[in-house]
């Protein structure tokens, strides 16, 4: 069965007076249906970009420059404008870290879900206002009825995010793209989007591009994982074999940051950062671009870029170590 998103060397650039910045670097990722891909990386690396130039809300002074993005069968990167805008929100819901500036302060909540159906789906307002009210009972906001009469500054982040949630699932997507949707929600309001996530992915078969810095709600969510790095996809494997035996050096310090706790269990263990800085992305080193950092760096590594190979298992990874 053909992938229900595939990326084929795809290429986003920012230019400037500093150079271009190239914030996605010949990126091949899919995604099948129902299926949860975690993408992690450092701050920087273009995991946003990436997600934005899927749905092409990429604008100057970026650029999508190349590769083909597959989905349901058609290149999104060839449709006319107007197509495109169906595509959104109809087809692929987006949802983020600030659902306060994503929603409109002065419309009600229940007509901004409303609003999705009445422009994608032709309904009108009355049975969308409807319509609206079951999708807020969909996404467990309590008293549906009246909460659809509120404005975004009457909810809290948790219900807010809830909202932006029932506004993507307005018109049944396959795929859902979270870009950091849950980091700016304290722990236990994190704890139930995320089971709201793993409820409607099971209930709806729907696809996840799930990015975060969090590789603790990336080990709980997703089936696999890609690791970025300076715009570049540099491991790809299942969940847990990435967890279990991270390949990519890089891979392996971002593991080693995860704060743990020591032996006895009390108090919360040195945080092992990855040494030296995420390069910017106008001013790369040549060769690998992890080269300057990596542990285990060898002499052609400063020179030569690896490409990103097959391994066994399904696992992808870039390191000269395993050619
Ligand atoms: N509006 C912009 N103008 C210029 N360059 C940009 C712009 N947006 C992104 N970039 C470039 O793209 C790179 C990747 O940015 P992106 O927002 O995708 O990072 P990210 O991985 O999502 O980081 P974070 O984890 O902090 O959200 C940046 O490092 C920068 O070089
Ligand atoms: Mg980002």
């Amino acid at each position: 069965m053909p992938h229900l998103l595939q990326i084929q060397g795809l290429r986003t650039n920012f230019e400037s007076d500093r150079g271009v910045a190239k914030a996605v670097d010949c990126v091949d990722l899919a995604i099948d249906e129902g299926q949860t891909l975690g993408l992690v990386g450092e701050s920087g690396c273009g995991k946003s970009v990436l997600a934005l130039s899927i749905l092409r809300l990429i604008s100057p002074p970026g650029r999508v420059s190349g590769g083909s993005i597959l989905f349901e069968g058609r290149d999104l990167l060839q449709l006319p404008e107007r197509h495109m805008r169906s595509v959104r929100g109809n087809r692929i819901g987006l949802i983020f870290q600030e659902p306060a500036s994503a929603l409109n302060p002065v419309l009600s909540v229940g007509f901004q879900v409303a609003e999705v159906l009445m422009i994608h789906r032709g309904l009108a307002r009355r049975e969308a206002m409807q319509r609206a009210i079951e999708l807020f009972r969909v996404v467990s906001i309590p008293e549906p009825e009246r909460r659809v009469r509120e404005y975004a500054h009457q909810l809290s982040g948790g219900l807010q995010q809830r909202v932006m949630i029932a506004i993507a699932l307005a018109c049944s997507p396959s795929l859902l793209i979270a870009d950091e949707a849950t980091t700016a929600l304290d722990v236990t309001i994190q704890a139930q989007i995320l089971d709201l996530l793993r409820r409607l992915r099971k209930e709806y078969r729907l696809a996840l591009l799930l990015i975060s810095h969090d590789l603790g709600v990336i080990a709980e969510m997703a089936d696999r994982v890609a690791v970025m790095y300076a715009g570049k996809i540099v491991e790809e494997a299942p969940v847990r074999e990435l967890f279990r035996s991270p390949r990519h050096p890089y891979t392996a310090g971002l593991l080693r940051s995860i704060p743990t706790r020591d032996d006895t269990g009390e108090s919360p263990r040195r945080l092992h950062a990855i040494q030296g800085n995420v390069p910017d992305l106008t001013q790369l080193p040549p060769g690998c671009a992890f080269h300057p950092r990596c542990p285990d760096v060898m002499d052609h590594c400063r020179t030569r870029g690896p490409s990103l190979d097959n391994g066994p298992g399904g696992t992808r990874v870039a390191c000269f170590k395993y050619e």
